[in-house]
């Protein structure tokens, strides 16, 4: 069978076998197969979709083509949680905390944000001093001692994932479930975890725009993830408003301090407890409600914060910000954004307002791009609250050179106002076990 023939059978509708998909990705990550072949063979996966077999097959594949991480050397059951992206998502940084102050080791491996939506690395680097590259020793001494640790990912992990989304990104092919579920499944499954907590999030600014796709998503993602042999499971979760009320490194810092204080009991801490309390289940902790009063007692008791204070520290960041926010850079520029009418907020639609944060210097545009720590959005108002013509809707935050009115405008534009009070969704949408 040559390449040929696996994208005619792709493109036909013909089931691939788990060879032909072995072999497709070792010659392709060995640079015997071109680009113009594998575009091929995506596109025939976007219009044929693939069957559960071949997504497993795939998967498989893609994270043996690199390391795959021993995490024997932790004591205990491991936990991984994997979000798949969105807008002032600092999830991974209050959860982690909490589900190792219940007992549970959470090592996470992360990447660094690129676009719109942020990643856990580069809000852990706005912390002065701290470090995410360490070696593996090091990462796995620091589980052992304080049960919780977010590094960068290793140089070979799933290598064929690296050439593969770099491919989809520029020929149209990464909005397929098939191929998001093996992209982000070879990734988790290469990290080593024995359980995965899946955080589908559907919406504005996520991948999955509707319920039924992201019910998809999660669904084949936990199928694969359990015929790899691990404990998973999936929520789907709401994207169509950003989460809390920070976007930008250093707001999330804070934002995230806080939760962990226990200052600030609203959506995001709900999300947080949520997500905690499933990756206690999984780690066989309890029942959901038993997990969730763990969860809530390890803020109460200010155990969790103890917890990310000392793993902050033991990456060499200067943890004195905990109790002194000002500590941390803070930007030149603050511009409020005022509401143009009065009413309820209908819309705060996520994506333009990670694509504001992004222009306001918060994230990377490329690869190399640098960043602004400081730079970000505090939301004043929130999705559903009332707001009074002239009211502050926004407070723009940056150190770096922008059109900050155009950016403003582009906001206001696409901010809706009306009478009507808007139902608010639960943030947990669909659990999928
Ligand atoms: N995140 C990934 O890692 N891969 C995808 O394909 C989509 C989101």
């Amino acid at each position: 069978m040559n390449m040929y023939d696996i994208i005619s059978k792709t493109k036909r509708g013909i089931e691939l076998t788990a060879e032909e998909i072995k072999m497709m990705i070792d010659g392709y990550v060995k640079k015997q197969i071109p680009d113009y072949q594998l575009s091929a063979w995506l596109m025939a996966v976007c219009f044929n979709s693939l069957t559960e077999e071949e997504t497993l097959a795939l998967t498989l594949s893609m994270r043996d083509s690199g390391d795959v991480v021993d995490l024997t050397g932790i004591s205990g059951v491991t936990v991984d949680k994997h979000s798949t992206g969105g807008v002032g998502d600092k999830t991974s940084l209050i959860i982690g905390p909490v589900v190792a102050a219940c007992g549970v080791s959470v090592p996470k491996m992360s990447g660094k944000g690129l676009g719109h939506t942020g990643g856990t690395i580069d809000k852990l680097e706005s912390i002065p001093g701290c470090q995410t590259q360490v070696s593996f020793e090091k990462f796995i001494e620091y589980i052992n001692k304080t049960g919780f640790s977010i590094v960068s990912q290793s140089g070979n992990l799933v290598p064929a994932d690296k050439l593969l989304y770099a491919l989809r990104d520029v020929t149209a092919t990464v909005d397929s479930i098939p191929l998001i579920c093996s992209s982000i499944m070879s990734k988790k499954l290469a990290m080593g975890a024995d359980c995965i907590l899946l955080d589908v999030k559907m919406g504005s600014g996520a991948f999955m725009k509707n319920t039924d796709d992201a019910c998809r998503l999660a669904e084949l993602m936990v199928k694969v993830g359990k015929d790899a042999g691990k404990k998973c499971m999936a929520v789907v979760t709401d994207m169509d408003i950003p989460l809390g009320k920070a976007i930008g490194n250093t707001l999330e810092v804070i934002e995230a301090t806080d939760i962990l204080k226990g200052r600030d009991k609203g959506r995001l801490y709900e999300l947080c407890m949520e997500l905690s309390a499933y990756m206690l289940m999984l780690a066989g902790k309890g029942t959901k409600e038993q997990c969730l009063k763990l969860a809530q007692e390890a803020i109460d008791t200010g155990r969790a914060l103890e917890v990310f204070e000392r793993s902050v520290a033991q990456q060499g960041g200067d943890t004195s910000f905990i109790n002194d926010y000002s500590l941390l850079d803070t930007a030149t520029v603050r511009y409020d954004v005022c509401s143009v009418s009065e009413g309820y907020i209908t819309k705060m639609d996520s994506e333009v307002i990670g694509k504001a944060s992004l222009a306001l210097g918060a994230g990377r545009v490329t690869k190399e791009s640098s960043i602004d720590y400081t730079a970000g959005i505090l939301l004043e108002k929130e999705y559903g609250e009332y707001v009074n013509k002239g009211e502050k809707l926004m407070t723009l935050i940056t150190s770096t050179k922008c059109d900050i009115e155009d950016i403003s405008q582009k906001l206001i534009d696409t901010i809706e106002i009306s009478e009507n009070k808007p139902q608010i969704r639960p943030v947990v949408l669909k659990t999928v076990e």
